[in-house]
């Protein structure tokens, strides 16, 4: 072991080869960075809501039990009726196919909620079935499946049992359909009472497709309808939370109008579960990171349920943005907030603070280490133009410049994973602060329970985005190791979420 006095004139000399021959002030000193481009700038990034409210005008997502489907089909996956601004024409385009393209993600099943027949009420009745008597049947969003009831007696208890067991289910329409040919002589029920279910309410004025199909040989007439009534459950459950969320604020009929917006879907049902698979494997934005929020609310146009948008965010929005109600004869309701839980505690260092320019090597949330010999290789510093965003900000590479030493950043305690889920690992990394060519040796090595997953050696680069899929074994340990004074290298807004 050196004395103190012969290891102190060492520092002294390091920090005379290092920072000093390149003419540099090291960040304890407070020097000024080279350049912090691409910082956090949510400048003009608010929701575009006028898009959304054009698009809800034209989506078309009215459905109900064609007279040529069989019955008891499985309810189909949730399907994306536009996205980002755009229409989607092709029923191909369900969330699992477009969630499987950028990660493999298995939606999780919806709960299956019971409901007791006591639970619905009548939202309006049919026409009855005099001679004379014609109705309609409900094409309207949020359709599920059918089945037929036998029609010995007009059964509403078969009916709402029905909607009890399909996912979802809140409102069924029940109808005789006369002059169905597969009704009448070839589905193994023989009955032409159909009921038809949905995962939202809809009422008489959506009772729009009136028959008036050939199905059967003439002199049989066109296909028409009686007697069509309407149900609805009474409570609306809250949808369950889906895995790797929390729940932010809803329900409400405001629809969030913050910043960080990074896009929008249409779904073809309200489902929380779809909105969080479209966030979570939606591609990041080059200044704002990872999807991080999403916004879950229903159209309603002239009263009538249209459509269900997801609304996605970088920055973690909160029910005081949530104050678009609507405009003209769009109605915002249901809508629901969640944020996608990060596995890090304070990945934004925020945590460290004091009231204008400080720096420590630990702190309550992240330990900075160095290698024998090294000096503040890893530290974190509460100072606002050196960070991403906020105020704090971590630092890899001798602090003070004394060596070429890389440190290792990690947090205080294990991350509470789940062995065997697959996570992401995201970061911002900015090595700029020596200049081009001081930073040419910047390199970061990110560590998953001391495995080395990924190295980055970009040189001279302003802040960027990164993420990495690990897998977890159950209390894994995240680690940042790098640095080479004077190429330092800064980490701010780590997060691991889960895929
Ligand atoms: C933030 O973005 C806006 C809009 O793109 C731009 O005008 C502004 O200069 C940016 N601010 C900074 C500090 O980069
Ligand atoms: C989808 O259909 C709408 C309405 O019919 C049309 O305006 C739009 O151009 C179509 N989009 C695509 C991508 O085909
Ligand atoms: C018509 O529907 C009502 C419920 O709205 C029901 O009470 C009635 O029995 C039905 N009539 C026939 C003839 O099926
Ligand atoms: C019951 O359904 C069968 C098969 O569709 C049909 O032939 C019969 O006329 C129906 N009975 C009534 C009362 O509508």
């Amino acid at each position: 072991m050196l004395p103190f006095s012969r290891l102190f004139s060492l520092t002294l000399l390091a920090l005379t080869v290092n920072a000093a021959t390149v003419g540099l002030i090291p960040p304890t000193q407070r020097g000024k960075p080279d350049s912090f481009d691409n910082t956090l700038n949510l400048t003009g990034t608010e929701t575009d809501s006028q898009s959304i409210a054009s698009l809800v005008h034209v989506v078309e997502q009215k459905a109900g039990a064609t007279d040529d489907s069989p019955p008891n089909q499985p309810v189909s996956d949730t399907l994306v009726t536009a996205l980002d601004g755009e229409i989607v024409n092709n029923t191909e385009t369900t969330v699992s196919a477009l969630a499987k393209t950028t990660a493999l993600r298995t939606l999780p099943k919806r709960s299956n909620d019971k409901r007791y027949l006591a639970g619905y009420q009548q939202v309006f009745a049919g026409t009855g079935t005099g001679l004379s008597a014609r109705d309609g049947s409900i094409e309207a969003t949020a359709y599920l499946t059918y089945t037929v009831v036998s029609n010995a007696t007009y059964d509403v208890d078969a009916c709402l049992s029905f909607c009890n067991r399909v996912d979802g289910c809140v409102f069924a329409n029940l109808y005789y359909e006369y002059n169905n040919y597969l009704l009448d002589f070839v589905f193994g029920e023989k009955s032409n009472l159909k009921c038809a279910v949905y995962g939202d309410i809809h009422f008489a004025a959506e009772k729009t497709n009136t028959g008036g199909q050939q199905s059967e040989e003439p002199p049989a007439g066109l296909t028409y309808i009686q007697n069509s009534s309407g149900w609805a459950a009474k409570t609306l459950v809250d949808p369950e939370v889906p895995e790797g969320y929390e729940v932010v604020f809803g329900p409400t009929d405001g629809a969030n109008n913050a910043p960080g917006y990074m896009g929008f879907a249409f779904i073809d049902k309200y489902d929380v579960n779809a909105c969080a698979a479209l966030c979570s494997t939606r591609g990041a934005d080059g200044n704002g990171g990872a999807c991080q929020f999403f916004n879950i609310w229903r159209a309603l146009v002239k009263g009538v349920p249209t459509t269900y948008t997801c609304s996605f965010y970088y920055v973690v929005a909160d029910e005081s943005t949530a104050v678009n109600y609507g405009q003209g004869d769009l109605k915002v309701t249901y809508s629901r907030g969640y944020r996608r839980k990060s596995l890090v505690i304070d990945g934004g260092f925020e945590g460290y603070t004091c009231s204008d320019f400080c720096y420590a090597g630990k702190y309550a949330n992240w330990i900075g280490t160095s290698p024998a010999g090294g000096y503040l290789d890893a530290s974190i510093f509460h100072y606002a133009p050196y960070a991403r965003s906020g105020k704090s900000v971590a630092l890899l590479g001798s602090a003070s410049g004394v060596d070429a030493l890389p440190g290792t950043l990690a947090p205080a305690s294990p991350l509470k994973t789940v062995a065997g889920k697959k996570y992401t690992i995201t970061f911002f990394h900015a090595s700029v602060y020596a200049g081009q060519v001081a930073e040419k040796d910047a390199f970061v090595d990110v560590l998953w329970n001391g495995v080395t997953v990924a190295s980055i050696k970009p040189g001279y680069q302003p802040w960027t985005y990164y993420e990495y899929e690990v897998t977890a074994k159950g209390n894994d340990l995240l680690a940042f190791h790098g640095g080479k004074a004077p190429a330092w290298s800064f980490i701010d807004d780590v997060n691991v979420f889960e895929l």
